[in-house]
Order: C-alpha cells, then sequence, then structure tokens
C-alpha cells in the first residue's frame, strides 16, 4: 500500500514506513496519523512482517513535531480531543505493538516527531539527528506522550530542564542521555536498523510479543510487571515456538521459527 503521505515497503519480514510530507518536515497530521493507524493494523496481522521500522522522508527530518499548521486554531476541548486521539491511534498503539518498531531518526526530531520515535521499542539516530521537546515555545505542552516517555527514558531531571526550556540536543547528547540506543553516519543508519530488525527476527516472535508487553507492564502504574512476567512466561510453555525453542537446543542446532 502506498498512500501519498506515507511509503510502505515490505521486504525480507521487515516493513519499513517512510512519513513521506518532507516539504512539511513530515509533520504529524490527522491524515497521516490515520494512515500511519491503518498500515500498522495491517502489519499486526501480517505473519510476513516480523518487524516494523520507521523513519521520515528527505534529507532533513525524521518529523517536526505535529502539525502546527492543522492545530493552531483549535480550542481547550479540541485540543484535548487532539492529545487522547492522537495517543490512543498511534502513539500507545505503537508502544503495545506486538512486533518490535524501530525509529530510524534521520534528521529532526521534535515534539510530536520525538514523541513519535519515544514510542517505538528502540531509536537509532544518524549523526545529524536532532531531538527536542519545544512545545513551551509554542505556548503548549507535550501532548502525545512527551512528559511521561522522556522521563522514563532520560530521568525526570533532565526531562524536566528538556521540556522547560525546549531545548533541542543533537545525536550524541541524545545518547549520552540514553534517549537513543546508537548513532550511526546518515548513509548508514537504515541498513544498521535493518541488521537489528534481522537479528531480532532469529528469535522467536511469540516471545518476543510476551517480552515487549512484560517490559511495558513495569511501566504502567496499574500494572503488577512482576505478575504480568509471570503470566507471560507462562503462556510461552507448550507453545510451537517454544517446542521449536527448545528442540533445536537439546539437537544442538539453530532453532527455525
Ligand atoms: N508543523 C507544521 N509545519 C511545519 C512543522 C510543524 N511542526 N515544522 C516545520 N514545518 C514546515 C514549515 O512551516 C515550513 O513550511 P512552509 O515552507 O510552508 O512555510 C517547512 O516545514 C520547512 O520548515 P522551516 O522553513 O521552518 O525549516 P527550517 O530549516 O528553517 O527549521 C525547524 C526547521 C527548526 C525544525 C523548524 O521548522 C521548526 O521549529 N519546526 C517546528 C518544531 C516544533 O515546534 N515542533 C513541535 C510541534 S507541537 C507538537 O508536536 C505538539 C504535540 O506534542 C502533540
Amino acid at each position: 500500500m502506498e498512500a501519498h503521505n506515507l511509503l510502505v515497503k515490505i521486504d525480507n519480514s521487515i516493513a519499513l514506513l517512510t512519513l513521506n510530507r518532507p516539504k512539511q518536515l513530515n509533520a504529524l497530521n490527522l491524515q497521516l496519523i490515520n494512515n500511519l493507524n491503518q498500515e500498522l493494523k495491517k502489519i499486526k496481522t501480517d505473519k510476513n512482517v516480523k518487524s516494523v521500522i520507521i523513519t521520515g522522508s528527505g534529507e532533513k527530518a525524521f518529523v517536526a513535531g505535529a502539525d502546527i499548521k492543522e492545530f493552531a486554531k483549535l480550542n481547550r476541548e479540541e485540543g484535548k480531543s487532539l492529545a487522547k486521539n492522537g495517543q490512543k491511534k498511534l502513539f500507545d498503539f505503537i508502544e503495545n505493538f506486538p512486533k518490535p518498531v524501530i525509529a530510524a531518526i534521520n534528521g529532526f526530531a521534535l515534539g510530536g516527531g520525538l514523541e513519535l520515535a519515544m514510542a517505538c521499542h528502540i531509536r537509532l539516530a544518524s549523526n545529524y539527528a536532532k531531538m527536542g521537546l519545544p512545545e513551551v515555545s509554542l505556548g503548549v505542552i507535550p501532548g502525545y506522550g512527551g512528559t511521561q516517555r522522556l522521563a522514563q527514558l532520560v530521568g525526570k531531571g533532565k526531562a524536566l530542564e528538556m521540556i522547560t526550556t525546549g531545548r533541542i540536543i543533537d545525536a550524541n547528547q541524545a545518547l549520552n542521555y540514553r534517549l537513543v540506543n546508537n548513532v550511526f553516519e546518515s548513509e548508514d543508519l537504515i541498513l544498521k536498523c535493518k541488521e537489528l530488525a534481522h537479528q531480532i527476527a532469529k528469535n522467536s516472535s511469540n516471545a518476543i510479543s510476551a517480552a515487549i508487553k512484560s517490559i511495558n507492564a513495569g511501566f504502567d502504574s496499574s500494572l503488577n510487571g512482576f505478575e504480568v512476567e509471570i503470566n507471560s512466561f507462562g503462556s510461552c510453555f507448550g507453545t510451537d515456538d517454544f517446542i521449536e525453542g527448545t528442540s533445536a537446543f537439546l539437537e544442538k542446532r539453530k532453532p527455525n521459527f
């Protein structure tokens, strides 16, 4: 499928989603959020896809934020709905996606763009990437989960500093802050994301989903992460993947999931 603002390429068990509004620095408007949601729903049940990479088109930006032109005239209630619907449709949906989602941060990841990257399970950045949550400079705060996920990733003190100053940091500082897992030359970024996706794809998809669910549970105050882990651990037993993985070990061969 190829909607004009979202390019989708499925190859070798990886779905590469490229947000494609380069003239607007890939700003996230409602149509793009809807298209991403629709595409991810299809990928969720597509047995040929084991992982997802999200990136931005053009040289300059991953995503420069929520589309300011679209939300500038909204009132309070509409602003609240924008955040609520966006979080549900895209950001929480990605965080709880059962297949690993990797953000390939190829340039500016600001506001909703950094929030999108932070909702992904793993973040790799190009050496040109720049990240920040500058919403307070617009008289608003991050609304797509940024106040929560930035604090989870970099700690409360650094999150407060980044959000209240609106400061934009470069890739090396983001690495230093543990906001990204690794930084690569920009021409290598997608290749490195694909290498990581292939490494993950050698393992059991069922176990990977259970691991994502358990890790996320530890960051959800309504859940007991240890209990979720116990149940998820138990649910792996007897599955085809479990039988294949344990048999392969005992037979001294590589598993074929
Ligand atoms: N929304 C809408 N359009 C945007 C945009 C955004 N977030 N970011 C960039 N654009 C558009 C610009 O308006 C411009 O379009 P026109 O040519 O039609 O005027 C085009 O993209 C190119 O941008 P610039 O000319 O500004 O490029 P630059 O190189 O001079 O600056 C930049 C790059 C520093 C990223 C600058 O574009 C910028 O500051 N963008 C806004 C960043 C921002 O504040 N993001 C947070 C948005 S709020 C949010 O995300 C809320 C939330 O949490 C839900």
